[in-house]
């Protein structure tokens, strides 16, 4: 490093999803930085809101994903919305004015990301000439266009307050367009999370997750925490039951996210899935052991976000148990079913699967693992 210039940016994580995506960034500004040419060098600040504090949640990710530990964490852990995100914007602006950064960096749709992009856009500096971070929002203009997701008002609300928008697929262009987002501040870079998985993959092919549950090939790998399905008995006991029936076909493998065991022990469900021979149930599993699981798996049932994407780079089926995607590349160009609640539709597309029976897909455009590259260039351009 040989310039006199440096931008200070601050990274925001809380979420495990938010911490795979972290990963590409951190990686690139390391890159950035030990770049004989560079001359505006970037001082990388990392802050963990604490949203998740679980090791498995958590921390685990930041050694295996290689990212720098968090600089500050503040904390927070798990209350109602209102109060977590209030919580966090509580403990987030002294931090904000402390170290006054140039850029304010937030990555996907929880509530952290809201909480931290909220402050930023009001805060008023005193002892730099900026008066606010640069806000750069990345993986924006994602829509489901289900305003009951609460991932869904996160995405508006911080799109509409960021300065800088990095879209991971064709969609999010369109989406910012038709709110009304000058096209200027809008940017095509590719996906942050594929960077990650394709850093990662040699590695989790070797990993003995596989052993250590006892589980052979061919299997479902299974994953659902979206209060939509997890937060209502019925819902949620009729989805336990047709991934009952479908373990009759082929074994399932079950991580099993906090939210979700929460619900299964109050709503008396635990104990009759534990009983199931054909069914292996686990707590939530590393990055490197659950991407060994989803490379190697038959096919994939979610109802997350970045395992759409996850399966779609790396051509495994995926039946994503949703009414809606915010991230329709993953049907229309991947391999992702979006399904719904249809006990039917689900038999039927396991079955299809099974008997090879699937669609033509391909890696979307720009998921090629140099997202982070882009966004750290694009934002020391800014600065040039
Ligand atoms: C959050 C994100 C969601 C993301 C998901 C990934 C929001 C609105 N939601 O949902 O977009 O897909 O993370 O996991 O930001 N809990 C623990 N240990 C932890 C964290 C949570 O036991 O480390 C339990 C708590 O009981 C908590 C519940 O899980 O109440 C839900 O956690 P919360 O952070 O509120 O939301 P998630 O469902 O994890």
């Amino acid at each position: 490093m040989n310039g006199h210039k440096r931008v200070r940016l601050m990274s925001v994580a809380g979420a495990r999803p938010n911490f795979m995506k972290l990963a590409s960034i951190a990686k690139a500004i390391t890159e950035h930085n030990s770049n004989q040419s560079c001359i505006v060098p970037i001082e990388h600040i990392v802050v963990h809101t604490g949203q998740h504090y679980d090791a498995k949640m958590s921390t685990g990710f930041f050694s295996e994903l290689g990212i720098p530990e968090p600089d500050i964490n503040l904390g927070v852990g798990s209350a109602s919305h209102a109060v977590q995100t209030a919580e966090i914007m509580k403990r987030f602006e002294p931090i904000l004015l402390e170290y006054e950064p140039d850029v304010l960096l937030v990555v996907g749709d929880v509530n952290s990301t809201i909480a931290c992009t909220l402050v930023a856009s009001k805060v008023e500096y005193v002892n730099t000439n900026r008066k606010r971070p640069l806000i750069v929002h990345v993986e924006a203009g994602l829509r489901s266009n289900d305003r009951t997701m609460p991932e869904e008002i996160n995405r508006i609300l911080t799109d509409a307050l960021s300065d800088i928008l990095f879209v991971t697929e064709r969609s999010g262009i369109d989406n910012l367009a038709s709110e009304g987002v000058d096209p200027r501040k809008v940017r095509f870079v590719g996906n942050v999370m594929i960077d990650t998985l394709i850093t990662h993959l040699e590695k989790a092919k070797k990993s003995d997750v596989k052993e250590k549950l006892a589980l052979t090939v061919p299997y479902v790998l299974v994953t659902l925490h979206r209060p939509s399905n997890v937060d209502d008995n019925v819902v949620f006991e009729r989805l336990i039951n047709t991934i009952v029936s479908m373990s009759a076909w082929i074994k399932v493998v079950f991580p099993v996210h906090p939210r979700t065991l929460k619900k299964l022990e109050s709503f008396g469900l635990l104990e009759s899935l534990q009983k199931q021979t054909q069914i292996i149930l686990t707590g939530p599993l590393g990055y490197l052991d659950f991407l060994n699981l989803i490379s190697d798996s038959k096919m994939v049932v979610t109802d997350s976000g970045g395992i759409q994407e996850e399966t779609t780079y790396l051509g495994i089926p995926c039946i994503t148990l949703r009414e809606n995607t915010e991230r329709p590349v993953t049907v229309y160009e991947g391999t992702n079913y979006l399904i719904g609640i249809n006990e039917v539709k689900f038999l039927e597309t396991v079955e299809n699967i099974l008997n090879k029976k699937v669609k033509e897909s391909k890696i979307p455009a720009f998921w090629d693992g140099n997202a982070g590259r882009r966004i750290v260039q694009e934002i020391v351009a800014t600065f040039q």
